[in-house]
């Protein structure tokens, strides 16, 4: 593959449909600034997050690792004023970034950041009978792939939206017998996800910036 060439279209692609603007920009520094890994999804990528949501009339979402807000801040743009988003994160330093972002970016209102482990905000959520969310975003741990899945199932609706993203690792996951603990978790939760009832799903190649990876995008089965 030619990344230069991918990377080109990818700025294309940004250029027309994720321009960057003062707020996203300042996001991404702020958060470079204080130390954090630049793991963010890229601005297509984040684009695609916000029509998703607009697609499926979102007006809950939860995400699943939050680091500086950089997708927050695209999901919640595409919340309708009444809308909410609750975004966890367990590094309370990422989570202190990601608050300034989002007020930065007018979403404070709309948009909560928890800090914890992920699942365990899940489990307090489902055990709190949470109003269903629309949409998830699943983009921490790997390892917790498959448990957030399960989880995300109990805090959805039919209809309900789930994406995770980075479900390729590069090609990795074609290793069968891989003995990276992350690409095993990964190909286990593609396996969950296509193999459960409960959801149609797909999973979707990704080139660009951020090099070959996967989203997995499934609905929750009417
Ligand atoms: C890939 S980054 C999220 C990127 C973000 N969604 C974006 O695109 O702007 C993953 C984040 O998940 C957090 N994380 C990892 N494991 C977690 C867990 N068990 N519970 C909560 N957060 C976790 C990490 O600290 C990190 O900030």
């Amino acid at each position: 593959m030619d990344q230069e060439l991918i990377n080109t279209i990818d700025h294309y692609i940004a250029g027309l449909v994720a321009p960057a603007d003062e707020v996203l920009e300042t996001t991404l520094q702020t958060s470079a600034d204080a130390g954090m890994p630049q793991i963010h999804v890229s601005p297509v990528q984040g684009k695609l997050l916000h029509v998703l949501a607009l697609l499926n009339g979102a007006r809950r979402i939860l995400e699943i690792g939050t680091l500086g807000g950089y997708s927050a801040i695209w999901l919640g743009r595409a919340l309708p004023a009444d809308g909410q988003l609750i975004t966890l994160e367990h590094a309370a330093r990422h989570a202190e970034v990601a608050r300034a972002n989002l007020e930065r970016a007018g979403l404070a209102d709309r948009v909560e950041v928890r800090v914890g482990d992920a699942l365990t905000l899940m489990q307090q959520m489902i055990d709190a009978g949470t109003e269903p969310f629309d949409l998830v975003f699943v983009d921490a741990d790997k390892e917790s792939y498959r448990d957030y899945f399960q989880a995300a199932l109990q805090l959805m609706r039919p209809g309900s939206v789930i994406v995770a993203d980075n479900v390729i690792r590069r090609g990795a996951v074609l290793e069968a017998t891989s003995p990276e603990p992350t690409v095993q978790a990964i190909q286990q939760f593609n396996a969950a996800l296509a193999a459960d009832p409960r959801v149609t799903a797909t999973i979707m190649q990704t080139v660009g910036v951020k090099g070959l990876d996967g989203m997995a995008i499934a609905v929750v089965n009417r």
